[in-house]
């Protein structure tokens, strides 16, 4: 793609020019944005770049392992994959509210970014792949062009205390733009096609207060419904596919006991940039199909139901 190939070449001066000998840190979510730029800036600063993918037990199941395989042994671009498991399930006991576990996620994050600078002697820059999207959404949500971390959705700026400057080298970008130049880049099919997963993670899919339990319940319904989509060849048709766990339990049966478990609320939606979306028009086997495996095989959930809201009114995320 012509274009895409002089954007490249573009973004590779322009980022060449922001950051002169700095070092900067990028921070790698799994999702596509995040590694594009990664590999986009890797290419134009080389080893004044380190990735660092923040494990804040918030990811799906074998997210971590397809995130670090994929930068050490195809790209062989350094990475720090830091465990924060505690550090992050710790802050969130007792947050219920959504935007306090943005903050709360938000504010940790950039506490591991500025330690794992320090360790490294120090970065001028941090990195983000924030798209278009993402900043026409914060400005419309803060009032004002502030700085955001990702989008509306985290912090909705930088702290103060952070002296890290913003490097941002997709902020024009829509999605089906970065899934080129990430093509462009050399980055496989498989992980360019991937769902946007969200910052914040599981976090938000778990509506109210977030335990260990749940999230273990919520990582087993999640990879069974994927894994259905993938089988059933319907991944590629949809821009996003989840699992919710719901804090609602409910009466069911199974065999000749009654049981009473939380309700996973299974979410998929055809979209071009998430701004606005619809929700995807599964046949009714096939939900059948999902809603059974996930009943029988995952303990803890004995009801299932379909999200049948497009956005607006309703949001792709559940909060
Ligand atoms: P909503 O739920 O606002 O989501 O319709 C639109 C797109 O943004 C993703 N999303 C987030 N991404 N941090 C992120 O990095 C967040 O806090 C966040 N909230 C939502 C969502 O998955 C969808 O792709």
């Amino acid at each position: 793609d012509w274009t895409m190939k002089a954007f490249r070449e573009e973004a590779i001066e322009r980022i060449r020019a922001q950051v002169g000998t700095g070092r900067v840190i990028c921070g790698l979510s799994g999702g596509v944005d995040s590694a594009v730029a990664a590999v986009l800036i890797h290419e134009a600063i080389g080893d004044q770049l380190t990735c660092v993918f923040v494990d804040h037990g918030l990811l799906r199941a074998s997210e971590a392992e397809q995130v670090v395989t994929l930068f050490r042994d195809h790209y062989n671009i350094p990475l720090v994959h830091v465990q924060a498991q505690d550090l992050f399930i710790g802050a969130l006991e007792g947050v219920s509210d959504p935007e306090v576990k943005r903050k709360t996620i938000g504010r940790l994050f950039i506490d591991v970014f500025d330690e794992e600078a320090k360790k490294i002697g120090g970065a001028d820059f941090l990195a983000q792949g924030t798209l278009y999207p993402d900043v026409i959404e914060s400005v419309s949500f803060t009032g004002g062009p502030s700085v955001t971390i990702k989008s509306h959705h985290n912090v909705g700026g930088l702290p103060e205390r952070m002296k890290m400057k913003l490097v941002e080298p997709l902020r024009e970008l829509f999605k089906d733009e970065v899934r080129v130049l990430g093509r462009e880049l050399g980055l496989p099919d498989a992980f360019v096609g991937r769902h946007p997963f969200p910052g914040p993670g599981l976090a938000i899919r778990v509506p109210g207060e977030i335990t260990r339990e749940k999230l273990d319940i919520l990582r087993k319904a999640d990879a069974i419904y994927l894994e259905e989509i993938r089988n059933a060849g319907l991944y590629d048709q949809i821009w996003q596919a989840f699992a919710v766990l719901l804090p609602v339990k409910t009466v069911g049966v199974m065999g000749d006991a009654r049981t009473y478990d939380h309700v996973c609320a299974l979410r998929a939606v055809t979209s071009i940039d998430g701004m606005t979306a619809d929700f995807y028009p599964f046949d009714m086997g096939f939900l059948g199909r999902v809603a059974t495996r996930i009943i029988n095989e995952v303990k803890g959930i004995n009801r299932v139901t379909y999200d049948i809201t497009s956005k607006p009114p309703g949001t792709i995320e559940w909060e």
